[in-house]
């Protein structure tokens, strides 16, 4: 296969660590590419006024697929605050840049895996039949639509007159909400469109055809939010009907869905979510496969793709030497992406290293001995994040 260009974003924090280590199993397992670092994250917003720069759009615009490790947000009043003074009172306002980035280059598809490694101490476990524990096994692919619903950004508070006035001739509005005085009213929109609602739908109908699963779960609240999640799952129903008559809807609502993660999660394989469900229930399935330190993910385009463990840059972590932090949802992310471009037989040996690791039981990070994150982990036994990319590495075949 053709050498790959990959565009590396560290971003902040742990986030700068943890890239580092699955650039060192990419080369470990023989991944042949080239990689150029883009700039991104809070040390761009306080410098420069931009926290995702021209520069580092223009790499990923050429070289189209990305690696990400993950960015410090902080609200508002801080962000002006730890901005540059020549920068001040400029017009900059700060805008998380991996949301920038989802939204600037259609990174509609998420896609979250969440899959039990056997032998992982973090494994939910529940109380079976005549008190027996059972581990049930969790293979799990959340689609979250990316880049509109709740997390759109179109909000107001105190919303201009046109939006006022709009607002004003809805029923329920006017009869629920007019004695809110303007400067008490926050909105915030939850915008599906037929477009991006069909393609992530879509991508989960692909997924679970290609991996022979035979239901697809859609999981918002269409008795309640009839327009948007009523719109999901409709266009599930009929692409179900029209498209793939193998494959059926289950409709299942965010909140019950919560409730039976606990009960009965092997029973779910594909889940198709709008944006914060999606956020939410991705989250909530991680915690039962081992929580921040194995969740990955991929924020897939129609010509870019950016791949990223889902964990933040846990600020309190980053300065620890040696660093406690697991890096196999940075690992299991690049994996992704060696996936996405094709490299099947490289990433299925690095999962295997990965499993192998886990599933021996010697090497574990903090959050695997469910230690707290302190200095201290390594003389309880914990390993440091290098020693636990050492240890894939050294099961690479
Ligand atoms: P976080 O994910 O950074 O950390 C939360 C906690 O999860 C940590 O304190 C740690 O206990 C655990 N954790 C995270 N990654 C881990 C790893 N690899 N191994 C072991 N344990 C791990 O979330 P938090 O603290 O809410 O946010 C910190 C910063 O990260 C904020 O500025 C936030 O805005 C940003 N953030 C960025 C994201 C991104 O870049 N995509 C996503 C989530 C948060
Ligand atoms: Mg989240």
């Amino acid at each position: 296969m053709a050498k790959r260009t990959i565009v590396t974003m560290p971003g902040d924090g742990i986030g700068k660590l943890v890239l580092n280590e699955a650039i060192r199993v990419l080369d470990a397992a023989g991944f042949d590419a080239d990689y150029v670092h883009g700039d991104i994250g809070w040390e761009f917003w306080c410098k420069e006024g931009d926290p995702f720069p021209a520069r580092t759009q223009k790499l990923l615009e050429k070289y189209k697929i990305g690696l990400f490790g993950a960015i410090t947000s902080k609200p508002k009043d801080k962000a002006e605050a730890e901005l540059a003074p020549e920068l001040k009172d400029k017009g900059f306002s700060y805008y998380s840049p991996i949301v920038s980035m989802r939204q600037k280059y259609d990174l509609d598809i998420c896609m979250r895996p969440c899959k039990t490694f056997k032998g992982n101490p973090l494994n939910f476990i529940r109380r079976g039949f005549g008190g027996v524990i059972e581990e049930p096994l969790v293979d799990v692919m959340i689609f979250r639509q990316n880049t509109e619903g709740l997390y759109g950004g179109v909000e107001w508070t105190n919303p201009p007159d046109l939006v006022y006035n709009g607002l004003m001739t809805h029923k329920k509005f006017q009869e629920n909400f007019a004695w809110c005085p303007r400067p008490d009213l926050a909105v915030s929109t939850r915008i599906f469109t037929r477009k991006y609602t069909t393609r992530i739908v879509k991508a989960a109908f692909e997924y679970a055809h290609s991996h022979g699963y035979k239901t697809v779960t859609v999981c918002e609240k269409p008795n309640v939010i009839r327009e948007t999640s009523g719109m999901m799952l409709k266009i599930a129903q009929e692409m179900s009907k029209n498209e793939y008559p193998d494959i059926n809807v289950q409709n299942t609502n965010i909140d019950a869905q919560m409730m039976w993660l606990t009960k009965n999660p092997e029973t779910y394989h594909v889940i198709v979510a709008g944006n914060m469900f999606g956020d939410i229930c991705s989250d909530a399935f991680a915690g039962l496969i081992g929580g921040l330190g194995f969740a990955c993910s991929a924020n897939i385009g129609p010509e870019i793709a950016v791949f990223e463990p889902t964990h933040g840059s846990a600020p309190k972590y980053a300065g620890f030497n040696p660093s406690i932090v697991n890096p196999i949802a940075m690992i299991l992310s690049a994996v992704m992406m060696l996936e996405h471009i094709g490299e099947m037989e490289i990433a299925a040996r690095i999962s295997k290293a990965v499993a192998d690791v886990i599933e021996e039981g010697k090497v574990k990070t903090y959050d695997m001995m469910k230690l707290s994150g302190n200095p201290d982990v390594f003389s309880k036994g914990a390993v440091n994040t290098v020693q636990m990319t050492d240890a894939v590495i050294a099961k690479l075949r």
